[in-house]
């Protein structure tokens, strides 16, 4: 049953499963023989790492960041704070950022940069969600689940407000919502 919310759902439980078993298959094929970290960026990308993981073949392992970007609630100021550090040292090891969605790039340029910088053996971005053509800084992403067009979505793990984080499917808010 489509949350009343939700005007249009984009992305089904269904296409959601195959495509991350894709991104699981294709991830255990480079990367195999070797251990790869996965690190996702909290809170959005939560739901995709945990599914994520359990696609991959070779060893995985799992940490998480935390960061702000100041703004609205549906726009992105590029001005980033790390909220929660790593746990763990990067230095010679496969990591994976796993984002859930990549609109201006401009959280991932700031993290990219401060990751590398802690000399990782490999260092690559997976994606959940690519919004087309909004990339205001050029991201080399190795992995894209789906390209959506510029609309503001929720679910599996992305919110408004910290809301429709636990809807199973990817939908378009009914502009109401945002009327307050
Ligand atoms: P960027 O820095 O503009 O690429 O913003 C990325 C972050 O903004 C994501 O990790 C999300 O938290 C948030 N975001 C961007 N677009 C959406 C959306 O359509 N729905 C929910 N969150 C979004
Ligand atoms: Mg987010």
């Amino acid at each position: 049953m489509t949350h009343p919310d939700i005007k249009e759902i984009i992305l089904t439980e269904e296409t959601l499963r195959a495509r991350v078993a894709e991104l699981g298959a294709d991830i255990s094929r480079d990367y195999a023989g070797e251990t790869v970290l996965l690190v996702a960026v909290l809170r959005g990308a939560a739901l995709f790492i945990a599914d994520l993981a359990r696609e991959i073949t070779t060893p995985v392992e799992l940490d998480f960041m935390a960061v702000s970007s100041y703004g609205s609630s549906t726009k992105s100021s590029g001005v980033v704070r790390i909220l929660k550090d790593l746990d763990e040292m990067i230095e010679g090891r496969n990591v994976i950022v796993v984002e859930d969605i990549l609109d201006t790039g401009l959280t991932l340029k700031y993290l990219l940069k401060n990751l590398a910088s802690r000399k990782p053996k490999t260092l690559e971005v997976i994606t959940l969600l690519n919004k087309e053509g909004k990339q205001r800084v050029p991201i080399s992403c190795k992995y894209t689940g789906f390209l959506i067009p510029d609309e503001f979505v929720v679910g599996y793990g992305l919110d408004y407000a910290e809301k429709y984080r636990n809807l199973p499917y990817i939908g378009i808010l009914k502009p109401s919502v945002y009327a307050d």
